[in-house]
């Protein structure tokens, strides 16, 4: 009924835009290790789509990936919808894996991957993936990756997204190892 679909993606805006409009949330020492782990629990724990999905971490050593101060609830937001598209993407056995590692060269970033065999993404929608309501799926609103993105951006980190068509998909993030003595903002090489 058309109602209750308006009802229901109103809600799903709302709960997406608190997470980053959230006026109080600080930046708050946090482990980006846990903040992924965490998302994975939950999006793997949504079994209503049915799917014998197999999610693979390989995280980085939690030596080597000090506590970073970010804002914890707008980034695992966009960890959750980076994930949630994974999922729709694949196929009934598909894989999703995730991972995080320290780049200490020139650039000095924590890099965080989320990547998936699934359908994969045609060149031409690639480059509005981003847009406000741009959805290639039923029940999508379109608007998480710009969230996402804006989530990261909040932190002088990037996203990128990499796509191959039937192949799949690598979602990428960098954040700044050194958030407050960063001078330029993270960038992907
Ligand atoms: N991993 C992926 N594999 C294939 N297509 C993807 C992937 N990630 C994003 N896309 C494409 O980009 C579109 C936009 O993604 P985005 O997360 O912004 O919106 P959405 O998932 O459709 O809706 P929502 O606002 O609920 O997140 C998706 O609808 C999908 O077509
Ligand atoms: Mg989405």
């Amino acid at each position: 009924m058309i109602v209750e679909e308006v009802e229901r993606i109103d809600a799903r805006i709302r709960e997406l835009l608190d997470r980053t409009r959230d006026p109080v949330e600080a930046p708050s020492a946090c482990s980006v290790n846990e903040l992924l782990e965490r998302a994975v629990l939950l999006v793997a724990g949504d079994t209503s789509r049915g799917k014998a999905v197999r999610f693979v971490s390989d995280l980085a050593a939690t030596e080597a990936l000090p506590p970073l101060a970010l804002r914890r609830r707008a980034l695992e937001g966009a960890f959750v919808n980076l994930l949630l598209n994974a999922l729709d993407a694949v196929a009934d056995e598909g894989e999703i894996r995730v991972a995080t590692a320290v780049r200490n060269g020139a650039d000095n970033v924590v890099e965080i991957r989320v990547s998936d065999d699934g359908r994969g993404i045609e060149p031409e929608r690639l480059a509005r993936i981003f847009d406000p309501f741009e959805t290639g799926r039923a029940g999508g609103v379109g608007l998480g990756l710009g969230i996402a993105r804006r989530a990261v951006e909040a932190e002088r980190g990037a996203l990128r997204i990499e796509s191959a068509l039937g192949r799949g998909t690598v979602a990428t993030i960098v954040l700044p190892r050194h958030p407050t003595s960063t001078p330029e903002p993270a960038r992907l090489t």
